[in-house]
Protein backbone atom coordinates (compact mmCIF):
# COMPACT_ATOMS: atom_id res chain seq x y z
CA UNK A 1 0.00 0.00 0.00
CA UNK A 2 1.16 3.17 -0.93
CA UNK A 3 0.19 6.21 0.56
CA UNK A 4 0.46 10.00 -0.75
CA UNK A 5 0.28 13.47 1.66
CA UNK A 6 1.09 17.06 1.37
CA UNK A 7 2.47 16.50 4.89
CA UNK A 8 5.87 14.92 4.40
CA UNK A 9 6.17 15.01 8.43
CA UNK A 10 3.30 12.55 8.88
CA UNK A 11 5.39 9.93 6.41
CA UNK A 12 6.07 7.93 9.93
CA UNK A 13 2.94 8.21 11.24
CA UNK A 14 1.78 6.92 7.08
CA UNK A 15 3.83 4.06 7.56
CA UNK A 16 2.86 2.93 11.24
CA UNK A 17 -0.97 2.84 9.72
CA UNK A 18 0.11 0.47 7.35
CA UNK A 19 1.70 2.03 4.09
CA UNK A 20 4.94 0.77 2.94
CA UNK A 21 5.60 3.69 0.60
CA UNK A 22 4.93 7.34 1.35
CA UNK A 23 4.86 10.13 -1.57
CA UNK A 24 4.83 13.40 -1.85
CA UNK A 25 1.37 14.49 -3.31
CA UNK A 26 2.60 17.08 -5.66
CA UNK A 27 4.54 14.63 -7.00
CA UNK A 28 0.45 13.39 -8.33
CA UNK A 29 -0.54 16.20 -9.09
CA UNK A 30 1.49 17.84 -11.93
CA UNK A 31 0.17 17.26 -15.23
CA UNK A 32 0.92 13.80 -16.76
CA UNK A 33 0.56 11.68 -20.17
CA UNK A 34 -2.42 10.10 -21.09
CA UNK A 35 -1.26 6.94 -20.36
CA UNK A 36 2.32 5.77 -18.10
CA UNK A 37 4.38 2.69 -16.26
CA UNK A 38 1.45 0.90 -14.26
CA UNK A 39 1.41 0.61 -10.65
CA UNK A 40 -1.06 0.32 -9.05
CA UNK A 41 -3.84 -2.40 -8.97
CA UNK A 42 -6.53 -0.22 -7.04
CA UNK A 43 -6.69 3.78 -6.20
CA UNK A 44 -8.37 5.63 -3.64
CA UNK A 45 -8.72 8.93 -4.53
CA UNK A 46 -9.79 12.10 -2.60
CA UNK A 47 -8.35 14.82 -4.70
CA UNK A 48 -9.73 14.62 -8.11
CA UNK A 49 -8.11 16.69 -11.06
CA UNK A 50 -4.46 15.94 -12.01
CA UNK A 51 -4.14 13.49 -9.36
CA UNK A 52 -7.01 11.37 -10.25
CA UNK A 53 -6.23 11.62 -14.24
CA UNK A 54 -2.50 10.83 -13.11
CA UNK A 55 -3.95 7.79 -10.56
CA UNK A 56 -6.18 6.53 -14.04
CA UNK A 57 -3.35 6.41 -16.39
CA UNK A 58 -0.63 4.58 -14.19
CA UNK A 59 -3.36 1.84 -12.66
CA UNK A 60 -2.26 -2.02 -13.96
CA UNK A 61 -4.21 -3.45 -16.48
CA UNK A 62 -7.88 -4.74 -15.57
CA UNK A 63 -7.26 -2.50 -12.01
CA UNK A 64 -9.69 -0.12 -10.01
CA UNK A 65 -10.23 3.90 -9.16
CA UNK A 66 -12.18 4.54 -6.90
CA UNK A 67 -12.81 8.81 -7.18
CA UNK A 68 -14.52 9.87 -3.62
CA UNK A 69 -13.36 13.62 -3.79
CA UNK A 70 -12.34 17.01 -4.94
CA UNK A 71 -9.58 18.51 -2.14
CA UNK A 72 -7.54 19.36 -5.33
CA UNK A 73 -10.04 20.15 -7.74
CA UNK A 74 -13.07 19.92 -9.88
CA UNK A 75 -11.67 19.07 -13.08
CA UNK A 76 -10.73 15.66 -14.51
CA UNK A 77 -8.12 16.36 -17.54
CA UNK A 78 -7.90 12.61 -18.65
CA UNK A 79 -8.52 10.84 -22.00
CA UNK A 80 -10.27 7.64 -22.41
CA UNK A 81 -7.01 5.85 -23.20
CA UNK A 82 -6.71 3.69 -19.58
CA UNK A 83 -10.24 2.66 -19.85
CA UNK A 84 -9.73 1.29 -23.81
CA UNK A 85 -6.03 0.14 -23.79
CA UNK A 86 -5.90 -1.51 -20.11
CA UNK A 87 -9.42 -1.99 -19.16
CA UNK A 88 -9.21 0.68 -15.99
CA UNK A 89 -12.76 0.99 -14.20
CA UNK A 90 -13.52 4.02 -12.30
CA UNK A 91 -15.73 4.15 -9.82
CA UNK A 92 -17.83 6.97 -8.61
CA UNK A 93 -18.25 7.16 -4.33
CA UNK A 94 -20.88 8.79 -2.93
CA UNK A 95 -21.96 8.77 0.66
CA UNK A 96 -24.52 11.32 0.87
CA UNK A 97 -27.14 9.42 -1.20
CA UNK A 98 -25.87 6.10 -0.89
CA UNK A 99 -29.08 3.44 0.22
CA UNK A 100 -29.44 2.05 3.28
CA UNK A 101 -28.97 -1.22 2.09
CA UNK A 102 -25.08 -0.22 0.76
CA UNK A 103 -24.34 1.75 3.82
CA UNK A 104 -25.16 -1.10 6.34
CA UNK A 105 -22.76 -3.40 4.50
CA UNK A 106 -20.21 -0.84 4.07
CA UNK A 107 -20.72 -0.08 8.01
CA UNK A 108 -20.47 -4.31 8.60
CA UNK A 109 -16.98 -4.36 6.68
CA UNK A 110 -15.60 -0.95 8.39
CA UNK A 111 -16.45 -3.23 11.85
CA UNK A 112 -14.84 -6.53 10.43
CA UNK A 113 -11.71 -4.82 8.23
CA UNK A 114 -10.60 -2.15 10.36
CA UNK A 115 -7.83 -2.79 13.09
CA UNK A 116 -9.27 -1.13 16.14
CA UNK A 117 -6.32 0.09 17.41
CA UNK A 118 -5.06 1.62 14.18
CA UNK A 119 -8.24 3.66 13.86
CA UNK A 120 -7.82 4.67 17.41
CA UNK A 121 -4.79 6.26 16.50
CA UNK A 122 -6.44 8.81 13.81
CA UNK A 123 -9.23 10.02 15.44
CA UNK A 124 -9.72 12.04 18.92
CA UNK A 125 -12.67 13.38 20.23
CA UNK A 126 -12.95 16.80 22.03
CA UNK A 127 -15.67 18.76 23.61
CA UNK A 128 -18.04 21.39 22.09
CA UNK A 129 -16.00 24.21 23.78
CA UNK A 130 -12.89 23.31 21.80
CA UNK A 131 -14.35 23.07 18.35
CA UNK A 132 -13.67 26.90 17.19
CA UNK A 133 -9.81 26.41 18.24
CA UNK A 134 -9.99 22.91 16.40
CA UNK A 135 -11.36 23.94 13.74
CA UNK A 136 -8.84 26.33 12.81
CA UNK A 137 -6.08 23.96 13.42
CA UNK A 138 -8.17 22.00 10.72
CA UNK A 139 -8.22 24.37 8.18
CA UNK A 140 -4.23 25.49 8.73
CA UNK A 141 -3.62 21.57 7.93
CA UNK A 142 -2.30 20.74 11.32
CA UNK A 143 -4.51 18.36 12.56
CA UNK A 144 -4.43 14.56 11.88
CA UNK A 145 -6.90 12.19 10.93
CA UNK A 146 -10.74 12.76 11.93
CA UNK A 147 -12.21 14.67 15.44
CA UNK A 148 -15.10 13.35 17.12
CA UNK A 149 -17.24 16.15 18.64
CA UNK A 150 -18.83 15.33 21.41
CA UNK A 151 -21.48 18.25 21.77
CA UNK A 152 -22.77 16.90 25.09
CA UNK A 153 -19.38 17.21 26.65
CA UNK A 154 -16.59 20.07 27.93
CA UNK A 155 -17.30 23.41 28.82
CA UNK A 156 -20.57 24.98 27.21
CA UNK A 157 -19.25 27.72 24.43
CA UNK A 158 -19.32 31.02 26.30
N1 LIG B 1 -18.04 11.24 -2.22
C1 LIG B 1 -18.70 11.75 -1.22
O1 LIG B 1 -19.84 11.43 -0.98
C2 LIG B 1 -18.00 12.69 -0.31
C3 LIG B 1 -18.49 12.91 0.96
C4 LIG B 1 -17.78 13.77 1.78
C5 LIG B 1 -16.63 14.38 1.34
N2 LIG B 1 -16.20 14.14 0.07
C6 LIG B 1 -14.99 14.76 -0.46
O2 LIG B 1 -13.89 13.91 -0.14
C7 LIG B 1 -12.71 14.69 -0.05
C8 LIG B 1 -12.00 14.30 1.20
O3 LIG B 1 -12.80 14.67 2.31
P1 LIG B 1 -12.10 15.05 3.65
O4 LIG B 1 -13.15 15.37 4.64
O5 LIG B 1 -11.12 13.97 3.98
O6 LIG B 1 -11.39 16.41 3.21
P2 LIG B 1 -10.13 17.14 3.77
O7 LIG B 1 -9.89 16.69 5.18
O8 LIG B 1 -10.30 18.58 3.48
O9 LIG B 1 -8.98 16.67 2.80
C9 LIG B 1 -8.46 15.40 2.84
C10 LIG B 1 -6.97 15.47 2.51
O10 LIG B 1 -6.75 15.86 1.16
C11 LIG B 1 -5.44 16.38 1.11
N3 LIG B 1 -5.50 17.62 0.34
C12 LIG B 1 -5.93 18.84 0.70
N4 LIG B 1 -5.80 19.72 -0.31
C13 LIG B 1 -5.26 19.04 -1.34
C14 LIG B 1 -4.86 19.41 -2.64
N5 LIG B 1 -5.00 20.65 -3.11
N6 LIG B 1 -4.35 18.45 -3.42
C15 LIG B 1 -4.21 17.20 -2.95
N7 LIG B 1 -4.56 16.80 -1.71
C16 LIG B 1 -5.08 17.72 -0.92
C17 LIG B 1 -4.94 16.63 2.51
O11 LIG B 1 -4.09 15.56 2.87
P3 LIG B 1 -2.58 15.83 3.34
O12 LIG B 1 -2.62 16.95 4.32
O13 LIG B 1 -2.15 14.53 3.92
O14 LIG B 1 -1.84 16.17 2.09
C18 LIG B 1 -6.20 16.52 3.32
O15 LIG B 1 -5.97 16.06 4.63
C19 LIG B 1 -13.13 16.16 -0.12
O16 LIG B 1 -12.85 16.64 -1.40
C20 LIG B 1 -14.64 16.10 0.11
O17 LIG B 1 -15.32 17.10 -0.61
C21 LIG B 1 -16.86 13.30 -0.74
Amino acid sequence: MVASTGRVSEGEHLKALGAAEVIDRQVLAAPGKPIGKERWAGVIDTVGSHTLANACATTKYRGAVAACGLAGGMDFPATVAPFILRGVTLYGIDSVMAPLAVRHEAWARLGQDLDIVRLERITCEIGLSEAIEVAAQLLDGKVRGRVVVDVQGGRSPS
